[in-house]
Formats: C-alpha cells, structure tokens, sequence
C-alpha cells in the first residue's frame, strides 16, 4: 500500500515534469527498441507463459518455422550483443551453452522477460512483454540449435562437393525424378552428417547447412536449388 502511494506520487511529479525519468538510461546501449518479429506462422500458445520451449523435438513440423522466425528475431534483437549467429564477441555471454531443458529455458526467461541491470544501469532491454512468448520460443529454439564451434569442419569439403554436383544437376536442367539414383545416397549422406553435427546446449540435432539442405530433398517435395543454395549459403556462413 504505502509502497504503491510512492509510486504514485512518483509517477504524477515524472509526468508533470517535476522529476524527470533518465530515458538514456534505459538505452544505456543505445537504441536497443526491441522489434517485433511476425510469428503468424507458429501456432498459438495461450497467454500463459509455458516453463519449457514446445518447438525443441525435430520431428514435429514445428521446428524448422521457429528456427526460421527465431533466426531473424535474433538477428533484430539480440545479434549486437550476443554475436551474428549466436557466436560472442565477448560483449555478452555466448547463449549457446545454455543447456537445451527446461532448466536452460527457466534461466532463458529469466532474462528474455526481465532484462538485466547492473548498478542501475540497463544492460540487456526486457523483451518480454514487448515481443511476447512466441517470439522467446522462436529464438530460443534457433539459439540452442546453433553448431557448436567448428562442429562442421570436418564436413564442410564433402557438403561442397556434394552441393558442386547438385549445382550440375540444377544447371543442366535435371529433374529430381530423373536422377534419384544418384540423388539418394547423396540424401543419406547428409542426412548422417547432419544427424552428426553436435551442439554446444546438447540439443539432439543441430540447425545446420547439411540439416537445411535435407529438408528441401525430402521425399514430398524436392527442390534442387533451395538445397543447393541451403548448402552454398550455409557453408559461407560456417567459415
Ligand atoms: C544491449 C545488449 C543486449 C541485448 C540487445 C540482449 N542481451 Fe542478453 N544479455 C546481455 C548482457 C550484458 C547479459 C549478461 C547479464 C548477466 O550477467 O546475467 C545478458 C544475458 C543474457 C542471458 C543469460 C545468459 C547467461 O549465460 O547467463 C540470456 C538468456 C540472454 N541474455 C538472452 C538474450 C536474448 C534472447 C536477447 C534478444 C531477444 C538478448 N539477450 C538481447 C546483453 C544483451
């Protein structure tokens, strides 16, 4: 009660201009407005907030949809501190070690809704409210799926070879029927690779060049660019 009466009176002296409020502290990093994803694409979750991330099997449809709108909402939102594809440049903590289990998703929220301040001065903005739980999954989802370092070195000849033949196929104007022969075992050889890629939060399988190349060659609907490109794109940002 008397607490909320301070408030208050706080509040109607900040208005009336009487104190004012230190905006640029709140900005102690400058313009960091969180900015709202669209995440129309993902199924609702309610108002509640869940305690664990509901898109982490990679088996249900929902995976691959929350790494994509994770990965542009990370990319606004928290990339300038924790680092392009979630690699630290020591601004802030590496998010990929946070184990991928509700433990790791408790201490994920923690900081995701709240924020962090330090002395009074604003360290990380709370993106909670702003841009909801959707959006937290979303990015959470593609945080823990990041390769942990130099995951894919030991691929990343063999995925260029193989995306240099599946460029031949695509610029010699194969179809995918056509050549399924030669197709396949070039699907379960990536698909090994990707199974194999490990990440530094132990999620089971890692969001990777070779994972994004398999999943535009599977069975129902086959795209030999997409997984050329998923390849060419993947393996550029990897060096
Ligand atoms: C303005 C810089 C800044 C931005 C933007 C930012 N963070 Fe942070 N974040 C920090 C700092 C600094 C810490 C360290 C705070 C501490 O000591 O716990 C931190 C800590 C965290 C932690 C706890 C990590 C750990 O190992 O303890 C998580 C999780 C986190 N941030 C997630 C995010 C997410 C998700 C976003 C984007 C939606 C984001 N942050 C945006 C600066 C930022």
């Amino acid at each position: 009660m008397r607490y909320n009466k301070f408030a208050l009176l706080f509040l109607s002296l900040a208005t009336t201009g009487i104190i004012t409020v230190p905006l640029d502290r709140v900005n102690a990093h400058g313009d960091v407005t969180p900015q709202a994803i669209d995440t129309s694409e993902l199924p609702d979750l309610g108002e509640e907030w869940l305690e664990e991330n509901p898109w982490r099997d990679p088996s249900t449809k929902e995976w691959a949809t929350a790494i994509k709108i994770g990965a542009s909402g990370y990319n606004q939102n928290c990339a300038r501190c924790h680092g392009l594809e979630v690699i630290s440049g020591g601004l802030a903590p590496d998010l990929r070690h946070l184990e991928a289990n509700i433990d790791g998703d408790e201490w994920y929220l923690e900081r995701y809704q709240n924020g962090y301040t330090q002395n009074g001065s604003n360290k990380m903005p709370a993106f909670g409210e702003l841009l909801g739980q959707k959006a937290a999954w979303a990015i959470r989802t593609y945080i823990e799926t990041r390769p942990a370092d130099g995951a894919l070195d030991d691929h990343t000849n063999r995925l260029k070879e193989i995306r240099d033949t599946l460029k031949g196929f695509v610029e010699n104007g194969k179809k995918a029927e056509e050549i399924s022969a030669e197709i396949n075992p070039l699907i379960a050889e990536m698909d090994k690779i990707a199974k194999s890629v490990e990440t530094a939060s132990e999620a089971p399988i890692a969001d990777s060049a070779a994972s994004r190349a398999v999943s535009f060659l599977s069975s129902d609907k086959i795209d030999l660019p997409k997984a050329t490109e998923a390849l060419t794109v993947g393996l550029s940002a990897a060096q």
